[in-house]
């Protein structure tokens, strides 16, 4: 499967950074694409490290990966350079020429523009940074002397390996529900978070992808504002074990339990082949560090069952604790 497509099917904060980081230490991703922008903090715990990437890709951990950042995204400089920085990815990562810059000025836009107020965004900008890419007055990254050593055009690489049958791993941000298309408007992000959109950030076209696997995790939690059906009090979600606060912006993360219908819902809009589901073990605690099917509580098994009934497509990644490698593969 050298062309896979990895989305979130919530409202982000699914586990993606950790479900990327598994594949790309264990199918060996040669090319690892970053979508999106500096909104979403994708978290990595790597060999004892905890990381919160918000621009280089998640297949960092793999130090043969080439990293790519797409002409679709939008690339915050100063956030990029600090974390080449950090994840020592200065050799192998590159950015498209045509992605679009985010500047300090949309941040306080985000801040301060009237039709902003009440979404709850993340205040890095990133909706007014596209307001202006749509206007075709952005920056774009070839105007930025740092970034020259970076640039590159994606599009020929990423094309360019699929030939080659490399494995391709293209990293979706946010998820499904917080679509400017198919989400909770106007209580979503500025752009298309679904895996049609990913691929077309990064471009590659929809007859070479093999695989969509879709991030969903046992319980639903969403920042910011908009409805969250099924929705608990934070008193509740501390006793469940659900409560979260947000890796980039620090902020308590509302929950509620899975709900079937809307992961249904994203696997149809996204074509998804295959679901990826994360922390199993925050919702029936005997699960803890598995790594067998056989090793999950009888009542665990049947609520994958019961995913798998109703979306019509494999559980095939379970999440079972923090680490990249606390995963039950059931893939082969
Ligand atoms: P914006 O993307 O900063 O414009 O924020 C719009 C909405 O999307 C807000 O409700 C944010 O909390 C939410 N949002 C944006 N990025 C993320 C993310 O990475 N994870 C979860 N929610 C996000
Ligand atoms: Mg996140």
């Amino acid at each position: 499967m050298p062309c896979t497509v990895l989305a979130g099917g919530f409202w982000g904060d699914e586990g993606k950074g950790k479900v990327i980081s598994y594949l790309a230490l264990r199918d060996k991703t040669d090319f690892c694409v970053r979508t999106g922008s500096v909104n979403a903090a994708h978290t990595i715990w790597y060999e004892g490290k905890r990381y919160a990437l918000h621009m280089v890709p998640g297949g960092f951990v793999n130090d043969k990966c080439r990293l790519l950042v797409a002409p679709g995204a939008n690339v915050h400089v100063g956030q990029f350079l600090k974390e080449v920085d950090e994840t020592n990815a200065k050799n192998r990562i590159g950015v498209d020429s045509q992605a679009s810059i985010i500047e300090e000025k949309h941040s306080t836009q985000d801040k301060t523009n009237a039709h902003l107020k009440g979404l709850g965004t993340t205040g890095w900008g990133v909706g007014p940074a596209i307001e202006e890419r749509v206007r075709r007055t952005a920056k774009l990254a070839r105007d930025v002397p740092e970034l020259k050593p970076y640039l590159t055009d994606v599009a020929s690489e990423v094309n360019s390996a699929l030939t080659r049958l490399k494995n391709v791993l293209l990293e979706g941000t946010q998820g499904l529900l917080l679509s400017v298309f198919h989400g909770t408007y106007p209580y979503v992000t500025g752009r298309d978070t679904s895996a049609s959109a990913i691929c077309s950030e990064a471009g590659v076209g929809p007859t070479k992808v093999d695989d969509v696997i879709l991030v969903l995790k046992s319980f639903m939690t969403r920042v910011g504002t908009g409805p969250l059906p099924g929705e608990i009090s934070k008193d509740e979600a501390i006793k469940r074990g659900w409560f979260e606060t947000a890796s980039g912006t620090g902020r308590d993360r509302r929950a509620a339990p899975f709900d079937f219908e809307l992961a249904k819902r994203s696997v149809m809009i996204d074509g998804a082949t295959q679901v990826a589901l994360t922390k199993l073990d925050c919702v029936f605690p005997e699960c803890r560090k598995a790594r067998t099917f056989e090793e999950i509580p009888r009542d665990a098994q049947q609520f994958v069952g019961k995913i798998e009934k109703e979306t019509g497509i494999p559980v095939t990644l379970i999440g079972t604790g923090p680490d990249a490698l606390d995963i039950v593969d059931r893939r082969k």
